[in-house]
């Protein structure tokens, strides 16, 4: 089986997931990142199943997948799948993928399931290290039990009602429409700066340029995230998610192989924001016990 996976990532937790499908699917994997940066996309037709991954932003996809999944050829007929990555288990998140199925699904692709992977947080605060532990955890044995049902060729009711959906829509205007004003507000502190270009490279929408050797933020920012969270010396504000910010890689295999970071840490003492991931993690054992899989926890 060839598989084609188009994936949007702003700070590398979709591509991390997408690298867990290329490791655990027995297939042919590959994967296309979606950005300015990136040469054409291969094209679906040759490739027997299609996946394709983003990270939630305000319950939505961001503008670049979408943009893509509309750039897409339609086709007779190809199986598909997406998956997503966001910070928080909230069933509010539910709802994201409907704008993606709608488009794919008039192009021809078909759309067996859809997945969702709780990654730590890009924004808003930073998890802990144990938290981000756990989440790397459960994140591949859930993509290893969604590989085993990929192979099984498993089907999964994919649309919501509109009562479920509804908030979606408007948000994601505020959120587009936002990102774009707001874009020249990001800085990059001169005093801190190393001069890597890292946030220049990295971006991908081509939205930073240096003029008279200073960074130019223009209005083309999707709010990933990409540029302040890899920024080596933390040089980039945000402006006005000042307080938001998350910066530095939370190194995720290295995390979980150190012993002397806790796991698990939820549910068993779940404490202050970690009982808000309790639930998920409680869904993801019933599923993989369902499956017959061992829970991470249960492993240790
Ligand atoms: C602008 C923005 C909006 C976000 N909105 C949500 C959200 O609505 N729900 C959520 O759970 N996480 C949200 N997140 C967190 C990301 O979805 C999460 O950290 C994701 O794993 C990042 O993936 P990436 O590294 O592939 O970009 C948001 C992050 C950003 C930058």
């Amino acid at each position: 089986m060839k598989v084609i996976l188009y994936v949007f990532s702003g700070t590398g937790n979709t591509l991390s997931v997408a690298a867990l499908y290329k490791k655990y699917l027995d297939a042919n994997v590959e994967i296309y990142r979606v950005s300015e940066k990136s040469g054409p996309f291969p094209a679906p037709d040759g490739y027997d199943l299609i996946g394709v991954g983003y990270p939630i932003h305000a319950f939505n996809p961001p503008e670049p997948i979408i943009k893509f999944v509309k750039s897409l050829p339609a086709v007779a007929y190809r199986r598909a799948f997406i998956f997503k990555t966001s910070g928080e288990g909230l069933h509010l998140n539910d709802c994201s993928s409907q704008k993606l199925i709608k488009i794919l699904s008039k192009k021809g692709y078909d759309i067996a399931f859809e997945r969702h992977i709780v990654m730590p947080y890009n924004m808003i605060y930073r998890h802990s290290d144990a938290m981000a532990k756990q989440m790397w955890i459960y994140a591949q044995a859930l993509v290893e039990l969604n590989c085993r049902e990929i192979s099984e060729r498993k089907r999964e009711k994919i649309k919501q009602p509109f009562y479920k959906t509804f908030y979606a829509p408007p948000l994601r205007w505020l959120e587009q429409k936002f990102a774009h004003i707001h874009g020249p507000l990001f800085r990059v502190n001169a005093k801190k700066c190393v001069n890597c270009n890292r946030c220049v490279n990295i971006c991908p929408e081509n939205n930073i340029r240096i003029e008279n050797g200073k960074f130019k933020f223009g209005h083309r920012c999707v709010l990933c995230m990409g540029c302040s969270f890899n920024c080596p010396s933390d040089a980039i504000s945000v402006g006005i998610f000042k307080f938001w910010k998350v910066n530095g890689s939370y190194r995720l295999t290295e995390l979980e192989k150190d012993d002397s970071i806790p796991f698990p840490i939820v549910p068993d003492k779940a404490k202050g924001m970690q009982r808000l991931y309790k639930k998920y993690f409680r869904e993801c054992d019933e599923r993989l016990e369902e499956a017959g899989m061992q829970k991470p926890g249960a492993r240790n």
